[in-house]
């Protein structure tokens, strides 16, 4: 027996999930400063759904200020959205279907099936690791391992002690699905392989790419992925779907035979 999950891509860092009767958005950018229009396939997207609209901070790559409008065409959104930020200036009212949710670093929500607990990130707002039923999914936001060469060796050092202890945090919880972050213009692409050599998921989906799609077949050059699945979308809109084993009847906390925990809580 196994659970099919979807994976969509819209533009840098936002992509959606549908799992059975869950809809999760994630991070909508502000369309024009990458000349992509998304809003079409958005709207077919969320349009009479319940959506469950997570924000992981208000960078224009992460964030639309006229993101109402487009909610409006949904059934339900709840909008999980960084604790103690400010809407940017000018960001337009939210309709009357959407409840806005704030969320604090390390703080987690359970709702039915869904759960998520937030993570600081070393940019700004916050990381998502999500369960809905049975999958553990991880969306990284802009917690990357971002060590520009100018940074000083103190701000360095705070980069890379958030990254290497959220490798250690997916390595033990092991997620079915990582969003994260591969950008291309770090060597590392912004800590891509690490993340799946902690984690092992099923499935990658490199993030932060600026909708250079090609540059995810250089990505899947820079070596062993081990099991773990690459998303290569190429268009927005593209889909996949990932299925995802369900843990066996009484099998406990001990592990499956590939090593992941069944133990979903987070
Ligand atoms: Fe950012
Ligand atoms: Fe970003």
């Amino acid at each position: 027996m196994s659970v099919s999950v979807g994976i969509r891509y819209f533009l840098q860092n936002c992509f959606g999930v549908r799992h059975e009767e869950e809809i999760i958005l994630f991070d909508v950018p502000v369309p024009e400063f990458f000349g992509v229009d998304i809003i079409p396939p958005l709207r077919r997207f969320i349009r009479n759904q319940n959506v469950r609209f997570l924000t992981s901070h208000y960078h224009c790559d992460h964030f639309y200020p006229a993101i109402g409008e487009l909610l409006a065409c949904a059934r339900n959104v709840e909008m999980i959205v960084p604790a103690g930020t400010d809407f940017p200036a000018g960001t337009a009212p939210f309709p009357p279907n959407t409840r806005i949710v704030p969320m604090a670093p390390f703080e987690r929500r359970t709702d039915g099936d869904f759960s998520v607990r937030a993570l600081k990130s070393n940019d700004e707002g916050l990381a998502f690791m999500i369960l809905t039923g049975d999958v553990k999914i991880y969306f990284g936001g802009d917690l990357a391992r971002w060590t520009w060469p100018e940074m000083t060796a103190r701000q360095q050092k705070y980069v890379e002690a958030v990254f290497d202890r959220t490798l250690r945090r997916l390595a033990l919880w092991r997620p079915h699905i990582v969003f994260s972050n591969a950008d291309p213009r770090l060597p590392h692409w912004t800590g891509a392989m690490d993340i799946i050599r902690a984690a092992r998921p099923e499935m990658f989906v490199p993030m932060h790419i600026f909708h250079r799609c090609e540059e995810i077949d250089r990505l899947a050059g820079e070596g062993d992925l081990g099991e773990t699945r690459l998303f290569r979308y190429r268009n927005v809109d593209d889909a996949v779907t990932v299925e995802i084993p369900r843990p066996s009847r009484g099998a406990g906390t001990t592990g499956t035979p590939s090593g992941r925990s069944t133990d979903a809580s987070i």
